[in-house]
């Protein structure tokens, strides 16, 4: 990194950033059934869509496969934040698998939404990425009946049962002005569309997304924490971008290309809900040595969400 700063003056921290209270809990969840049980503790997927957070408990004694079959019978089993199909809730509970769900909350409310929607009858329009983990979860609560939406050519396109009863849900973390786009879309070609009573896209990924953009706005560069499988990482570079900046997701500092800041006074930061605070604190380590020498943080919103942790693993 020696002389590729010249010209880097000051580093725009944007807050709310890195983990939300839904990552914090699975990531807890695991630690406390390492505590509690020792290891290995399974888990289906990964925690949290995140390299550095997978490594570190992978080496405390988490092990994460793919699916169940891989799990041994009697083996401890964690569920990851972005939740499951019933079909793989029947699975654990016919092989007597003993579980701890780390579903976040916000997840679990769109699961019971679909549910109540497809109960009544209704088509329900997802709108979110296909091949998630979540949209999979979230899918598998109507088969049939729930149909994955993933942007406003498809809301031109999809069909339904009967035009007269359909709902939408949203995956959590979209970005919301695409999603609003796709809504948008809908609700012209079903003007009777019914939605959440709240809106699914949850707290974090709203505050987070409302950081970036405005720090984008004030930056040569935008640097996002995160891994290329985390959706809510990957929104975050894209809303920067739209807000006018150059955006780049990286795992972790030592991908930081120098080319990138070439030229660039200011570096905006971000992480997403699933980095953790060290990968910041990393690259501004980095970004310093490197000759910025303001580091402030731009705040528009200040969180106070925070969630119990499963019945399991709570503390007597
Ligand atoms: Fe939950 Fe939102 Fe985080 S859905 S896991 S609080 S990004």
């Amino acid at each position: 990194w020696a002389d590729a700063g010249s010209g880097l003056r000051r580093v725009l921290l944007a807050s709310p950033r890195s983990f939300c209270a839904g990552v914090e809990r699975a990531i807890a969840v695991v630690e406390q059934a390492l505590r509690h049980h020792g290891p290995p503790v399974y888990v289906r997927k990964q925690i949290v869509h995140n390299a550095r957070v997978v490594a570190d408990l992978r080496a405390r004694g988490a092990v994460f496969v793919d699916d169940l079959d891989e799990v041994p019978d009697g083996a401890l089993t964690v569920f990851s934040a972005h939740g499951v199909a019933p079909a793989v809730r029947r699975q654990a509970a016919d092989r007597g698998l003993p579980v701890i769900d780390a579903t976040c909350p916000l997840v679990t409310k769109v699961h019971a939404e679909a549910r109540r929607f497809a109960g009544r009858g209704d088509t329900v329009l997802l709108i979110g990425h296909p091949g998630h983990e979540e949209t999979d979860g979230t899918l598998g609560e109507a088969p049939g009946r729930i149909r994955l939406v993933s942007d406003p050519a498809a809301a031109e396109t999809v069909r339904v049962d009967d035009p007269a009863r359909v709902s939408y849900l949203v995956q959590t973390t979209l970005a919301t002005d695409e999603a609003a786009g796709v809504v948008e879309a809908l609700r012209r070609r079903f003007p009777g569309l019914a939605g959440p009573g709240s809106d699914d896209i949850c707290y974090a990924t709203t505050n987070r997304q409302r950081a970036v953009t405005e720090v984008a706005g004030r930056s040569d560069v935008v640097l996002v924490l995160g891994s290329d499988n985390s959706s809510n990482s990957r929104r975050l570079v894209e809303v920067a971008e739209r807000a006018g900046a150059r955006a780049y997701l990286v795992d972790d500092v030592s991908r930081v290309d120098l080319r990138w800041l070439a030229g660039a006074a200011t570096v905006g930061v971000s992480a997403g809900a699933s980095a953790p605070p060290a990968l910041v604190d990393e690259v501004v380590a980095a970004l310093t040595a490197l000759g910025a020498r303001e580091v402030s943080e731009h705040t528009t919103t200040v969180e106070d969400v925070s969630f119990t942790l499963p019945k399991e693993v709570r503390q007597p």
